[in-house]
């Protein structure tokens, strides 16, 4: 592979769905031309940045490095383009409106305010451990149980019921896998428009029924907040929930779906953790660093400046590759190498900086919650077929993960 045919994985929701192919090209990027600017017709041009170190310093750098116009990389002309972006939510803004909107619920986000979700998220494991069990022995881990289980989480911290559960997933799943076929409608941008608009009709009458009848939850707390002395607006209030719902949703999924995989796959490493259950803590960290379901964010320059030695000029873009930062050899000790204990453990899946992902603490208490109850409860598991990973620019993980297995 040379470095042409390696710079086309940024723009090829397939080289997502190639783990290999992905991963060969971002090394040679790394080590040949790791700020590397990218052309193709369907895409604005932009700058790949594949290292570790850069990607941590852009994301610092909120005051040269902002997300509007284009906080993460779609076709022309959606990218890059205001008027296609009808929420606006946070991912979309930058200071000074950013820090007032992500006050809005930042409380709801730390380790005190993801505690009081605990027991409901233990109760939710056991639950999806239990429908495995009812299973009778295979399943599809993605399909049947992961895909369904962070979104029941969110539900929970939004206060919204459960039989809003299938209108929720196919919504996010259409939203998020719009590059592959199996899961978006279509792919034209009416159809994605039609998604948006369907979440947006449904969070507005959420908002008005938590006005008028406040709850505990999130979803009240959204609907009721203040925005510098004004009443939030609905359009966004309907941004915030959106945001949290496709965000909280089908990372964890692929990130809890690929590293079953990456278990499975890995001689030993689900025995490290069926001999020593506190290796979970460390070893969904691995999860997130090994699948880093959020393939890229982007910056956008708002002066002329360099990186590693490449000039760039105001208005130039950069794509942050966060799962070509988290093999980076310079940071981690064999980083192909998939490894439950890991410590440190510096991975970038969660970006960093003014955007860093509020959901952290949360994904990290579902996926301990979830590998808690299953690791004891598995007698043996194997995969029942090949996986097969999502064809998607933004977000992705498995989509299929056959597996055959024995409970307790
Ligand atoms: C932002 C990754 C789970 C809510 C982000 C960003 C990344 C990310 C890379 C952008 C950071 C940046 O620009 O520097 C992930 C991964 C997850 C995950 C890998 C799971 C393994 C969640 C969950 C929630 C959530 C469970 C909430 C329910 C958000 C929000 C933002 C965000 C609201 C926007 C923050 C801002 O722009 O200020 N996430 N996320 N995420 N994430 Fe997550």
């Amino acid at each position: 592979m040379d470095i042409a045919a390696a710079a086309t994985v940024f723009t090829d929701p397939r080289a997502y769905a190639d783990n290999e192919r992905f991963h060969t090209a971002t090394a040679l990027l790394r080590r040949e031309s790791p700020v590397h600017r990218v052309e193709h017709p369907n895409f604005n041009p932009f700058w790949a940045v594949t290292r570790h170190e850069d990607v941590m310093a852009i994301s610092r750098a909120s005051d040269i490095w902002i997300n509007e116009p284009r906080p993460a990389l779609g076709p022309k002309p959606k990218d890059a383009d205001r008027e296609n972006i009808p929420i606006r939510s946070l991912v979309q803004m930058d200071a000074p409106d950013h820090p007032v909107y992500r006050h809005v619920s930042a409380d709801w986000f730390k380790p005190a305010g993801v505690r009081r979700l605990r027991d409901r998220i233990a109760e939710l494991a056991k639950r999806f451990v239990d429908r495995m069990a009812d299973q009778g022995g295979e399943c599809d881990f993605f399909a049947d149980i992961v895909s369904h289980y962070p979104l029941y989480v969110i539900l929970s911290l939004l206060g919204l019921p459960e039989e809003d559960f299938p209108r929720m997933l196919r919504l996010t799943q259409e939203l998020f896998g719009a590059d592959d076929e199996d899961l978006a409608r279509n792919q034209d941008k009416q159809a994605q428009m039609q998604t948006l608009i369907d979440f947006f009709n449904y969070f507005q009458a959420l908002i008005q029924d938590r006005r008028a009848n406040p709850t505990d939850d999130l979803g009240s707390v959204i609907a009721n907040a203040t925005i510098r002395d004004e009443q939030i607006g609905e359009l966004e209030a309907a941004g915030y929930y959106t945001l949290i719902a496709t965000a909280g949703h089908d990372t964890t999924s692929a990130a809890l779906a690929g590293g079953l995989h990456a278990l499975l796959e890995s001689p030993g490493q689900w025995q490290r953790l069926v001999d020593d259950p506190s290796l979970v803590t460390t070893g969904v960290d691995e999860m997130i660093r090994w699948v880093s379901p959020v393939k890229q964010f982007m910056r956008t320059a708002r002066e002329d400046t360099v990186v590693r030695g490449v000039e760039l000029a105001a208005g130039e873009s950069v794509l942050l590759s966060y799962p070509s930062a988290n093999r980076d050899e310079d940071v981690f000790d064999n980083p192909n190498t998939f490894d439950v204990g890991r410590s440190p453990n510096r991975h970038v899946a969660f970006g960093f900086g003014a955007h860093y992902c509020l959901g952290t603490h949360l994904a990290r208490l579902e996926g301990q919650a979830l590998y808690a109850e299953l690791v004891p409860r598995v007698r043996s598991i194997e995969l029942a077929g090949t996986p097969e990973y999502m064809e998607a620019l933004f977000v992705g993980g498995p989509k299929r993960l056959p597996i055959r297995y024995t409970m307790a």
